[in-house]
């Protein structure tokens, strides 16, 4: 079936012999393994394979229901199901992170996903999910703290002659993935044209204490190679598919977003007149989403040009401002473009080379880097407390939505962190600015800027009460003020030299 694409893709005559079907694949997990998968966002990411060790871990699962049904009460061991511990770059597709949640194949999760089934099996305590920087995942994985990697499963446009991997849309830890992993799968998507070779710039760092400063001056700077270098000998199998990438269109902004949106350009603008921000500005980063994706496209009407981008995920929107001459670099971990976009920009690959770099997490995500660029770094809050704190991951504090991703590389590490939310939540009940966040994944200390549709509050230099002040006054919807007023009052009253805002715990 896949003869003329093997000819094509493989380019190591040695390694078509390692062609099989993702079935086959998916028998190389054993019970309780480690396996690592790449991808980041849903572009990139190996789709045939889970999908078929969600079936195989289906299958385990209702003999195991059947063995024990027909031995009730004797001590048979059943085979149940495979457990296994799951590491991607980032959040990946329905077909790897809901498959294998529903099929109930993963056990424990690293360290990051936006998947309803998955954030449901993680809060009904099913999975045990971890919580984790993106930058870390690579550092972790060199130096052994997750265990062994058995193995790793990646998305690839081809392979080499030597044996090495071109990626697809994203990279996420993938080179650091295929050096650590004892066994390595390739899942080789034919959606993916091979001109797509040359997109990606590829630099691991060594292992501690040998790292050496990472040469990276300018966003669009290339420093490594355009493949993932692979020992051919790891490849233990290499299975085709033809699935397409899972992410969805991008909604148009409503009104909220666009009002956001505005107040960052014009905070962006009066820093730049009062000479605390360089025009053109410095590289930006901005998280995923319909906010994120508003800024970049209210920059399209801006005065800003000679844009720069480093960031994780580079949405439609800087695509667009390429195209308007807006943007003149862009790097990113992954290129996610909406399935209206997506056969005009693969078509047509060469024409963005040149301002275009996909790299790995571990580079886009690099505190080094981010504080030596200076970025601007943009990311979404959930709610943000009167001291400037920020919970970008929890619900309640208890229900887990998706996890930290990369926002907290960015924000401690940026020149500019601004945080950006709806001042209410919940068909306007529930205000986003809060006495005190009910989980903290971003310290005052991390946070510079807080947008929300009413306005900007700049916190930075400001006490504790300053803070709260500027925070009530500028970015809370006014029907929350009085109540928010009233513990700060109370904050006051009961320590009026205090300094932190923790008086403000038990008065609700
Ligand atoms: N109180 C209670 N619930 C709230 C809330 C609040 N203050 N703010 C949001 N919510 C709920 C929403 O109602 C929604 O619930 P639902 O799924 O039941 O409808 C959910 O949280 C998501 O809110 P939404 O406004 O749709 O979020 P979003 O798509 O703009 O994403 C984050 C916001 C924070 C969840 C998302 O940006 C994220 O995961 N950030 C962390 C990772 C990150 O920043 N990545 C990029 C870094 S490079």
């Amino acid at each position: 079936m896949w003869e003329q694409e093997i000819e094509k893709r493989i380019r190591n005559e040695a390694l078509k012999s390692k062609v099989m079907t993702p079935e086959e694949a998916a028998m190389f997990v054993e019970k309780g393994m480690t396996v690592g998968m790449g991808g980041f966002t849903a572009v990139g990411y190996p789709k045939a394979f889970p999908l078929a060790l969600a079936a195989r871990g289906e299958a385990l699962a209702k003999k195991s229901e059947a063995n024990s049904s027909n031995v009730a009460g004797d001590n048979t061991v059943t085979e149940g199901n495979l457990d296994i511990t799951l590491i991607t770059g980032a959040s990946v597709g329905d077909e790897m992170d809901g498959a294998l949640a529903r099929s109930g194949v993963v056990k424990r999760r690293y360290p990051y996903q936006t998947n309803k089934d998955m954030r449901n099996a993680i809060n009904q305590g099913k999975i045990n999910y971890v919580d984790m920087h993106l930058s870390q995942v690579p550092l972790w994985m060199r130096q052994g703290i997750f265990g062994p990697i058995h193995l790793a499963v990646v998305e690839a446009a081809a392979i080499t002659e030597e044996g090495n991997i071109i990626p697809t849309a994203s990279i996420g830890h993938a080179d650091t993935l295929v050096a650590c992993a004892e066994k390595v799968i390739v899942e080789i998507s034919t959606r993916i044209p091979t001109e797509i070779e040359g997109l990606h710039d590829i630099y691991t760092p060594e292992k501690v204490p040998n790292t050496q400063p990472i040469p990276l001056t300018k966003p669009g700077d290339r420093i490594g190679t355009t493949y993932i270098p692979c020992d051919p000998n790891k490849i233990a199998g290499i299975i085709f598919s033809d699935i397409i990438d899972g992410n969805g269109e991008l909604q148009p902004a409503d009104e909220t977003m666009s009002a956001i949106a505005e107040h960052l350009i014009d905070f962006l603008a009066e820093e730049v007149k009062a000479g605390r921000l360089t025009n053109p500005l410095p590289p930006l980063q901005s998280g995923v989403g319909g906010v994120a994706n508003a800024v970049l496209s209210c920059l399209e009407e801006s005065d800003f040009t000679d844009l720069t981008v480093y960031t994780e995920v580079m949405q439609d929107a800087v695509l667009r401002l390429i195209e308007k001459g807006k943007v003149k670099m862009a790097s990113g971990t992954a290129l996610t473009i909406s399935p209206s976009g997506k056969e005009r920009v693969w078509s047509d690959i060469n024409s963005i080379k040149d301002k275009v770099v996909i790299r790995p997490e571990e580079i886009s995500n690099s505190p080094e880097i981010i504080r030596r660029l200076g970025l601007i770094a943009m990311n979404t809050a959930i709610e943000v407390d009167l001291g400037g704190n920020v919970n970008s991951t929890h619900i309640g504090g208890t229900r887990l939505m998706n996890g930290i991703g990369g926002s907290g590389d960015f924000a401690r590490n940026a020149g500019l962190t601004i945080f950006t939310t709806a001042s209410t939540a919940k068909n306007g009940e529930v205000s986003s600015i809060v006495p005190m966040v009910s989980h903290i994944d971003h310290t005052e200390h991390d946070v510079d800027v807080i947008i929300t549709e009413i306005g900007a509050a700049d916190l930075r230099g400001l006490t504790a009460f300053e803070r709260a002040e500027v925070l009530i006054k500028n970015c809370a919807h006014p029907k929350f003020r009085d109540e928010l007023r009233a513990f700060v009052n109370k904050a006051e009253e009961r320590e009026p030299k205090g300094h932190g805002l923790a008086a403000y715990g038990g008065t609700k």
